[in-house]
């Protein structure tokens, strides 16, 4: 079956599944100077089902290539989320002589176990391939670490080689908690710790962790990030990713001192709070000579991630980001920012306001005032604003179509909150919870200057404000794609310095 990218809401630069359903990247690592993004697939239908492992590769982390399903369901269950390393000492002995081989580590869900009232229906168990992932041999003695612990959510395990413990950890949701674990070969696992059954938010169930470490932005400390996503519970409804900076010392992970009063047992700092950036994990294996962390998530929400309106297929990803961390007036923060891959791109260069001299004629109220939005509507804006302390404007970009439907993403001084307005910007007949009010994405930076990096595909804004230190997801279905734009500002003590627009390609054939 071909698949028809002209199709609405079909994303022209974020990556979709040929058909069907997705669900969360899974896998992703860099091999052989390809970038591997695994999924959670379901490959008969475009509600969510027995999940296998979807996969495609990038060579620029920008352009995909669809590649076969890599995993199957089978008798010990459905393939749930989860890692894969290169094993370059072949530690597993599955490698071939003088091989490295690929070992994906996931959970098997067993439904039938489930069903029949047992809790211990998700463990964990790997698979390997010999041949850059394209094919896949399930390791003979799966599960490598069954669940004796009681708990019915143990899963999505997250493998990293730990310097500090020499080994093999990994990181799982347990329920309410993390679990680490370690191993010298990737198939026999010892327990080493449980980190969080009383910090962060607890909102719903833990799933999809990831640990790592970043260097502290113009320091010469590095800390530990554990990335904790959560369902529900996140600050403006449903399914979103908190974090925890702190240390691994190779057995257990501590809160840093300077970020335990961010975190309470009920509030989490999170990584994204736009409603529809779930499950993100790290690339593992990114050469050192590029040194950076790579970050990739599912751009929906459980809320309504199986009836949205789209018809051949369910969901896309965000674009990849790169995580750094820094020291900011709120403390530590991790902050996210398109890679700069995407640059390329970029086609012709538009102007978002009409400028004279470095004040703006105008910020533009009336209908006549909207630029004409480069169609299809991809594109990428970027808006640079001086705010004066106390200001109370609110301001910011709105999107608009054919059909009078309007979407607004912007900051509201008063509050010292970004927003993301999606109540009239199509449908939303679907779900109640799609445009429930959204109430949280708080400007950490201080600065008398806000910067707005909004990255505009047909179905979903991602807005990276003040360098990434504060970023909203959000996904939308206007009934025709919006083809106009234009700024919007109301209240005083606030001046746009600069702007830029490019309009975007797209990178699927067409
Ligand atoms: C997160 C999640 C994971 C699980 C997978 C199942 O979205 O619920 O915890 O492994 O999806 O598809």
């Amino acid at each position: 079956v071909e698949t028809d990218y002209g199709e609405p809401h079909r994303p022209r630069f974020h990556f979709s599944p040929p058909a069907n359903w997705m669900n969360d990247p899974n896998g992703m690592v860099y091999h052989e100077g390809e970038y591997h993004l695994f999924y959670q697939y379901y490959p008969d239908s475009t509600v969510w089902g027995p999940m296998h492992w979807g996969h495609a590769v990038s060579t620029d982390l920008v352009h995909w290539e669809h590649l076969s399903v890599a995993l199957y369901p089978d008798s010990l269950g459905y393939i749930f989320s989860g890692s894969a390393v290169v094993d370059h000492r072949n530690t597993s002995g599955l490698g071939k002589e003088g091989e490295a081989p690929l070992v994906a580590i996931y959970t098997y869900h067993n439904a039938e176990r489930e069903r029949a009232g047992h809790d211990d229906y998700q463990y964990q168990a790997i698979a390997y391939s010999h041949d850059r992932g394209r094919s896949w041999t399930k390791y003979a003695g799966n599960p490598v670490l069954p669940n004796n612990t009681g708990l019915r959510d143990f899963r999505d395990p997250k493998v990293s080689w730990s310097e500090a413990a020499n080994q093999w950890v990994m990181t799982l949701a347990a329920q309410d908690h993390i679990s680490f674990y370690g191993s010298d070969n990737l198939i026999d696992w010892e327990h080493l710790s449980d980190f969080g059954s009383d910090l962060g938010s607890h909102g719903g169930v833990w799933e999809c962790p990831d640990l790592f470490r970043l260097p502290v932005k113009d320091g010469d400390d590095s800390k530990h990030v554990l990335l904790v996503s959560i369902n529900p519970g996140a600050p403006n409804g449903g399914s979103g990713t908190q974090y925890f900076v702190g240390n691994f010392d190779g057995t257990t992970f501590t809160l840093d001192p300077a970020f335990a009063s961010d975190v309470t047992n009920e509030r989490g700092v999170w990584l994204d709070y736009g409603r529809d950036n779930y499950a993100g994990v790290t690339w593992s294996d990114v050469p050192e000579s590029d040194g950076r962390r790579l970050f990739l998530g599912w751009m929906s929400n459980w809320n309504y991630a199986n009836v949205v309106p789209t018809e051949t297929w369910r969901s896309a990803m965000t674009v990849p980001r790169v995580l750094t961390l820094h020291q900011t007036p709120a403390g530590y923060r991790v902050f996210s920012q398109p890679v700069a891959e995407l640059e390329t791109l970029r086609g012709s260069e538009f102007a978002v306001a009409e400028m004279e001299g470095n004040q703006p004629a105008q910020p533009a109220t009336d209908e006549s005032a909207a630029l004409a939005f480069p169609a299809p509507a991809s594109a990428e804006v970027k808006l640079r604003y001086s705010i004066e302390p106390g200001s109370q404007a609110r301001f910011g970009l709105e999107l608009l179509n054919e059909d009078g439907e309007v979407y607004r993403i912007g900051y509201d001084a008063a509050k010292g909150h970004y927003f993301s307005d999606r109540r009239a910007a199509g449908d939303h007949s679907f779900s109640d919870a799609f445009t429930g009010t959204f109430e949280q994405a708080p400007r950490i930076s201080d600065s008398g200057e806000l910067s707005m990096h909004l990255l505009i595909d047909r179905a979903s804004v991602e807005l990276f404000a003040d360098g990434g230190a504060t970023v909203v997801t959000e996904i939308f279905f206007p009934s025709t794609d919006f083809n106009r734009m234009r700024l919007f500002a109301e209240g005083e003590g606030v001046r746009l310095l600069d702007s830029q627009g490019y309009t975007l390609a797209s990178i699927w054939p067409e």
